[in-house]
């Protein structure tokens, strides 16, 4: 289906809304300075409200016998000149009470009013050409890093910050979707909202087997940043929450906030029982370190220490860590590592996620490298990465796909954000250096459809070879090439590619040593200038080298050399790439086996 196609359809299915019909049981009264009152006549489920993407923010407060009942004002982008899409107001949080919306800051004359309606449904069926098969996406509204994931008798949980009014940032909520798998995800209801302390930033969540904090034996404990802008400017603060119903629900601490500062950015804990020491450590994002507190029941927190000042890499502000005791890959050994996520100042501008591998004794992290940064992934698109509570046999990690640089621009509308495929981290030495090996989790190939084997073909020098066979109308699937080096000294690889024109271009340079993904000409690529990008990942090749190439709709995540290195690029091509283009620019190599999996 073409854009316009779907820009129809969309249109289409907004304006269906019968909004003559059901505008009767609401009532608009425009007042002076862009006020308005939507009185609300009869009882449904939602207020549909229509947005405009790229319009001004507006202030919303629902109102009951004169006293703002929900905690703090929603901002939202209402339409004033079209409608992009329409996102709902959940009214079965207030039932029972005579409703008023006091809007703020939105003209008498705008297009919202007429298509502002109240629904007992909410249309949720994907209208977005480039939404992904098998990543997980909100059904609507914007996401960012993902929060608080832990795994319980069987579901892996996956909260989300998450904004349910509009496709763009702000307003933040923990969104929540849950899974059996990894790979399929069922959507569940807003976990945390914004209350007087602040909208809901990033944190965690862990398991209080033995109710150290007087929650309740096995009461989930999520951990966030309280987060608000006043007129003097940011302050956050540290909250708690607590779920005793398996992370379906959540209540807020009374004596919130735990944690206060004097400090701007002060957030993202990331929290962990530590069983040496036999108490619970949080590691937070202060400006450009991390700040470590221990507490003995996860209400009372002390200051430990601080790492980083002078580790690392410091283009931007050090946010969402992680510390994670790793195996390292054939040995008996274990490390910490310490994640620190940092925006701006990745390797290829704008967000990207770094490491430091060392030694943890409770209270004090101490990096082993001081000298070396260490990247997680050498693509553009794997940012606020963190990794599963409650996971015993290995160490799962998801990312937010996407970069800071670009998120808003981004050529999607019902929903904006996607989530990196599920990770397995190791550790592995190089040269007597420890670093992350990635690969993805093993579940994901059972969403396998079919195979498409392809028995070993060469490719010669200063030629390329065609597989046109994936007609994959989906576009939607994963490879695996295992390659041979021949002769060739210069550049091998293959170009993703469709009839379009549009080609993600891949290669090794062999007298660089690096692989190299070029998405300049990938489809659509105008809406920032940061997008068009070609990104470089150093490796050491040997003889016969292998790839794992995942690509779905609108992002191509590639895993090399048995996941020493991992590459996640989001791109928007117009149709699919169906036809994989091997070369080689001078001397020639063996494709030894290409298998390729529909999904
Ligand atoms: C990282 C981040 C976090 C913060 C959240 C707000 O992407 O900036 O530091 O908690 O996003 O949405």
């Amino acid at each position: 289906m073409n854009n316009l196609l779907i820009t129809l359809l969309t249109c289409a299915c907004l304006f269906s809304l019968d909004a003559s019909a059901s505008v009767k049981a609401l009532e608009i009264l425009h007042l002076a300075n862009e006020q308005n009152i939507v009185n609300i006549a009869s009882a449904k489920r939602y207020l549909l409200l229509p947005v405009q993407d790229n319009a001004p923010e507006a202030k919303l407060y629902v109102v009951s016998a004169n006293r703002k009942i929900l905690g703090r004002e929603i901002n939202i982008r209402l339409a004033r000149e079209r409608v992009d899409y329409i996102v709902p107001l959940d009214l079965s949080d207030f039932a029972g009470k005579d409703i008023k919306i006091d809007v703020q800051g939105m003209p008498a004359p705008s297009v919202c009013w007429k298509y502002m309606t109240l629904s007992d449904t909410f249309d949720k069926t994907n209208r977005e050409y480039w939404r992904p098969v098998y990543h997980h996406t909100p059904v609507y509204g914007w996401m960012n890093d993902p929060n608080g994931m832990f795994y319980k008798d069987g579901t892996y949980h996956l909260y989300y910050q998450y904004n349910p009014y509009g496709s763009t940032w702000g307003n933040m909520h923990w969104g929540h979707s849950t899974s059996k798998d990894l790979v399929t995800w069922t959507d569940e209801r807003i976990a945390l909202s914004p209350d007087a302390w602040g909208t809901i930033f990033s944190g965690s969540c862990v398991v209080d087997a033995e109710n150290t904090s007087g929650f309740g034996e096995g009461a989930v404990v999520a951990f966030y940043t309280s987060a608000k802008p006043t007129p003097w400017g940011d302050v956050q603060a540290q909250s708690i929450a607590y779920s005793t119903d398996n992370g379906k629900t959540f209540v807020k601490y009374d004596n919130n906030p735990v944690l206060t500062s004097d400090l701007r950015d002060f957030r993202d804990p990331k929290v962990f029982w530590y069983a040496p020491g036999k108490h619970w450590v949080m590691v937070l994002a202060a400006g450009q370190e991390m700040l470590i507190y221990s507490s003995p029941n996860l209400k009372e927190w002390s200051y430990e220490s601080s790492f980083g000042l002078r580790d690392g890499a410091h283009g931007g502000v050090w946010e969402c860590p992680d510390l994670i005791e790793m195996p390292i890959y054939g040995t008996d050994e274990k490390k910490w590592v310490l994640i620190c996520n940092i925006n701006p100042g990745g390797p290829f501008g704008g967000s990207a996620a770094q490491y430091f591998v060392g030694r943890f004794n409770g209270k004090k992290f101490v990096n082993e490298s001081p000298t070396v940064t260490k990247w997680l992934d050498w693509g553009k698109d794997n940012y606020a990465t963190v990794t599963w509570s409650g996971v015993q046999d290995r160490i799962v990690a998801i990312g937010w796909m996407s970069n800071w640089q670009y998120q808003a621009q981004l050529p999607v509308m019902q929903y904006r954000g996607v989530n990196t495929l599920p990770r397995e981290l190791e550790l592995y030495v190089n040269d007597g250096e420890a670093y992350i090996r990635t690969i993805p989790v093993k579940e994901v190939e059972t969403l396998r459809k079919d195979c498409i084997h392809k028995e070993p073909f060469t490719v010669a020098g200063g030629e390329s070879v065609v597989n046109d066979f994936l007609k994959n109308p989906d576009g939607a699937f994963e490879f695996e090439v295992k390659i041979k080096t021949t002769s060739a000294k210069e550049s091998i690889g293959f170009i993703l590619c469709n009839d379009n024109g549009e080609e993600v271009k891949c290669h090794y340079d062999m007298s660089k040593g690096q692989f190299v993904m070029d998405r300049t000409s990938s489809g659509k690529v105008d809406f920032s200038r940061d997008f068009p990008a070609v990104t470089v990942a150093p490796v050491n090749m040997g003889k016969t080298v292998s790839l794992r190439v995942f690509v779905d709709k609108t992002s191509v995540e590639i895993f090399g050399e048995d996941g020493k290195f991992v590459m996640t690029n989001l791109v928007f091509p117009t149709r699919p790439y169906d036809t994989i283009r091997f070369f080689a620019t001078d001397g020639g190599y063996n494709v030894k086996s290409l298998d390729i999996y529909n999904y």
